[in-house]
């Protein structure tokens, strides 16, 4: 959501997390901000560091010149498939105990019926050596990647596609599930539909009338993915798993705010934008029903479908009505001025993070995970104070008694930043993608410290 964007004149758009009240820690004993047990982590996706899997509709996308900004491609990135026993060390050195990591698809399906064990294989070994080092693990079963053959049949957009994907979940499942216990689904439903769908900036480059319609779609045939996978996961664990299953969902949330908040049309808009964007999905899992855009309220689960859910916070966006912008919905986005930013231009605003927890908790009572929240730092300046502010946010819910059980930042590693390539930083830990020598950033010790001190001072 990033086109189309207009200064902000406004000061009073500047707000900040409140201070948090001063504690009394007991005596000869400094008080914790998190909680014992609370889940520190990181978090990335197989795309966007693993490298070598030329099966992927990505693969394939980012070969074409002009799909990704600066010209570079995932099938190398930070090449962490072969590399990770050394980025597991860095996790311990990190002092993290939890870690979210994704699989694709392509890799181990890379033709129709083609299954590949091998890849099955190493990916135990990853599992295992994660859990022998005691990190939970949150597996993301579909991280916006897919094979390229399954998208060139229509991808989410057929419901009729929805067994062969169902297929590779269970092969997944039947060889790592004594190995993995959390879940997250579907990384980010909305994103996906936004960026290839309606911008046609991601693959596969639908956008228009057509794209509306498809992302429609799309949408309504990942919800019943979900119920599928949420089926299958429990099926299959309760075979061969150790029995502390939880299964979430990734969706990314904006912090909203109309322009101008005495203009009913700028209300109006930034209502609509929260809903479609922020909501519409992760309603339909909540209700076990298919609700509007996506259906007419027909009932698809009984039963939860979801045992946490995640949040994937980065930034905030304000939002106005615009008469000329029809194809936008009359949606103009507005950049406010005098804010402090990331390197991809996105606004830094901590406050929002603490305001999409606590709206969620509103809306589905559910446990809360921040499954990725970080920011495009090349120079590492800002990433300590970002950690910092945003961590204080969760401070905030928790201090509310809104369970927040865990943080991942995003991201463990400098990766593939989709369309933007290769030169957004967004890791704790610097990749230089000629050696591929990786190095802490001065901010991955700072979480370090807070990590060992459960306290953000
Ligand atoms: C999120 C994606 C993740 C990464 C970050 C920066 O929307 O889930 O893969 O690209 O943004």
């Amino acid at each position: 959501m990033a086109s189309k964007a207009k200064k902000v004149t406004k000061k009073a758009q500047s707000g900040r997390a409140k201070k948090r009240p001063a504690r009394a820690p007991h005596p000869g004993k400094a008080a914790r901000d998190f909680p014992r047990g609370f889940l520190f982590g990181a978090a990335t996706s197989a795309t966007q560091i693993d490298g070598g899997d030329r099966a992927s509709d990505w693969y394939e996308f980012s070969g074409r010149p002009g799909n990704i900004r600066d010209g570079s491609s995932c099938l190398i990135a930070a090449d962490h498939w072969n590399r990770y026993p050394e980025d597991h060390r860095i996790l311990t050195k990190l002092g993290l105990n939890a870690y979210r990591m994704g699989v694709d698809w392509s890799r181990f399906e890379s033709r129709p019926g083609e299954w590949d064990h091998q890849a099955l294989d190493h990916l135990r070994g990853m599992l295992d050596s994660l859990r022998r080092k005691k990190i939970r693990t949150l597996l993301t079963i579909n991280h916006f990647t897919l094979p390229a053959w399954w998208l060139a049949r229509g991808g989410w957009t057929r419901r009729e596609n929805l067994p062969p994907f169902l297929r590779f979940v269970e092969f997944l499942l039947e060889g790592v599930a004594d190995l993995v216990d959390e879940y997250i689904t579907i990384n980010e439903p909305n994103v996906y539909g936004y960026m290839a769908y309606l911008t046609g900036q991601w693959p596969p480059g639908e956008s228009g009338l057509r794209g509306l319609r498809l992302s429609r779609a799309v949408g309504r045939n990942m919800v019943l993915a979900h119920c599928g996978m949420v089926e299958r996961i429990r099926k299959i664990h309760a075979r061969k798993g150790k029995g502390n299953l939880r299964i979430g969902l990734a969706m990314h949330l904006l912090a909203l705010e109309p322009y101008r908040p005495d203009n009913a049309m700028d209300v109006d808009r930034t209502g609509r934008v929260d809903f479609l964007f922020n909501h519409a999905f992760s309603d339909c899992l909540h209700a076990g029903r298919l609700l509007a855009p996506y259906g007419r309220g027909e009932k698809i689960f009984d039963g939860s479908l979801l045992d946490f859910f995640g949040i994937n916070y980065y930034s905030r966006r304000i939002i106005a009505f615009d008469l000329f912008s029809p194809r936008r919905f009359f949606i103009r986005e507005m950049e406010p001025d005098n804010v402090e930013r990331s390197d991809l231009h996105w606004e830094i605003y901590p406050e929002g993070l603490y305001r999409v927890i606590r709206d969620s908790y509103a809306r589905y009572g559910l446990p809360i995970r921040i499954t990725e929240n970080g920011i495009a730092d090349a120079s590492d300046e800002k990433r300590a104070s970002f950690l910092r502010s945003h961590l204080s946010s969760v401070v905030r819910a928790l201090e509310e008694g809104i369970p927040v059980e865990g943080y991942y930042h995003w991201s463990l590693l400098d990766n593939f930043e989709w369309a933007e390539g290769l030169t957004a930083r967004f890791g704790l830990v610097a990749v230089d993608y000629v050696t591929q020598e990786r190095s802490l950033r001065p901010s991955a010790l700072q979480y370090r410290k807070i990590i060992q001190s459960g306290r953000l001072t």
